[in-house]
């Protein structure tokens, strides 16, 4: 990207011109991808784009929240409560690429159902250059709303960022005064938490794993992480007041990377990671047990499962 004005120009122009006088949709999760391109879609189309956000139930510590007042200015914004839904189709998952094809298989009908209701007939993404890179091998399956385009009949997918990085998106969030929450916002996958949950995902797993990221994200925002959160792992022994206890094992992560493609575990300080340790075991009675992930990218991945 060159220069972010005429980027922002001419993408503007593209989308109108690509979705003419039809309906779009986009998924937006709030995350600096889509929320940048709902934003330009939006500024281009009005409300002739539908952008749809789920509430998975999968989403951090005040999440739903903060998307609802950020994009409270686009009329057609539709957030639907999906909690319950989301939560029995991963009943008994255990495996990680069943888990994300089960999430992703329950986002595509949450939009399916929008994308009909309002006969959209052009789809908004938010793909960038690394997502099209890790999407052509085989790393992990992408969820997203991969499969939509193969359900419905899309006149267009839209993809005005297709060509660009990570940065170069934060760029064009800041120039569209997009709320500095979301620009600067750490990247967060489609799946949520549930690839920071081994195993089955369960509402005690859940809560762990949203508070210990909230404390993990709030004790090291001074490092500047590409991505700090908390994954909770299983179970192991503990002691609490007086009893032995068979607790959860949290780790923490925190990675620097230009583009979430290679990464690097950050060096943090002993007594922050005290802190955290004493936050996250006192957040919860069922933890037991909090550890660092000193784990480069490769050879672990950024997310856990
Ligand atoms: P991994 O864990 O593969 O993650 O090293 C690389 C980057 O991608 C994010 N990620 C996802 N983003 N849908 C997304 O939109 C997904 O299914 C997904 N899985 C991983 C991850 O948070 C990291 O930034």
């Amino acid at each position: 990207m060159v220069d972010v004005e005429s980027f922002v120009a001419d993408a503007r122009e593209e989308i109108a011109a690509e979705i003419g006088a039809g309906e779009a949709i986009i998924a937006l999760s709030g995350g600096v991808d889509s929320s940048t391109a709902a934003a330009l879609a939006y500024d281009a189309v009005g409300d002739q784009l539908t952008p749809v956000y789920v509430d998975t139930g999968l989403m951090r510590k005040g999440e739903t929240e903060q998307i609802r007042e950020t994009f409270a200015y686009m009329d057609s914004l539709r957030v639907i409560d999906a909690q319950e839904r989301f939560l029995d189709a991963l009943e008994g998952v255990t495996d990680p690429e069943a888990k994300r094809h089960a999430i992703g298989e329950q986002f595509i009908r949450e939009f399916e159902t929008v994308a009909r209701e309002v006969g959209a007939d052009h789809l908004v993404q938010g793909t960038i250059y690394p997502d099209r890179i890790e999407s052509e091998g085989t790393i992990k399956s992408h969820h997203n709303v991969g499969g939509l385009p193969e359900r419905i009949d899309f006149e267009g997918i839209v993809e005005p960022m297709r060509d660009l990085y990570k940065d170069e998106v934060r760029e064009v969030a800041r120039h569209l005064d997009l709320d500095a929450l979301v620009a600067e916002r750490m990247p967060f996958p489609g799946p949520g938490l549930a690839v920071r949950i081994i195993g089955e995902v369960t509402d005690e797993k859940l809560a762990v794993a949203r508070e210990a990221t909230h404390v993990v994200e709030d004790e090291l925002d001074e490092y500047d992480p590409w991505q700090a959160f908390a994954a909770v792992l299983g179970k192991a022994t503990g002691v609490k007041g007086d009893n032995r206890v068979h607790g959860w094992v949290v780790a923490v992560r925190s990675v620097e990377s230009r583009d979430g493609m290679t990464a690097r575990a950050q060096e943090i300080d002993w007594e922050t990671l005290q802190r955290i340790q004493s936050r996250i075991t006192g957040s919860h009675d069922a933890v037991a047990r909090v550890v660092y992930d000193v784990t480069h990218k490769p050879p672990a991945t950024i997310e856990y499962e």
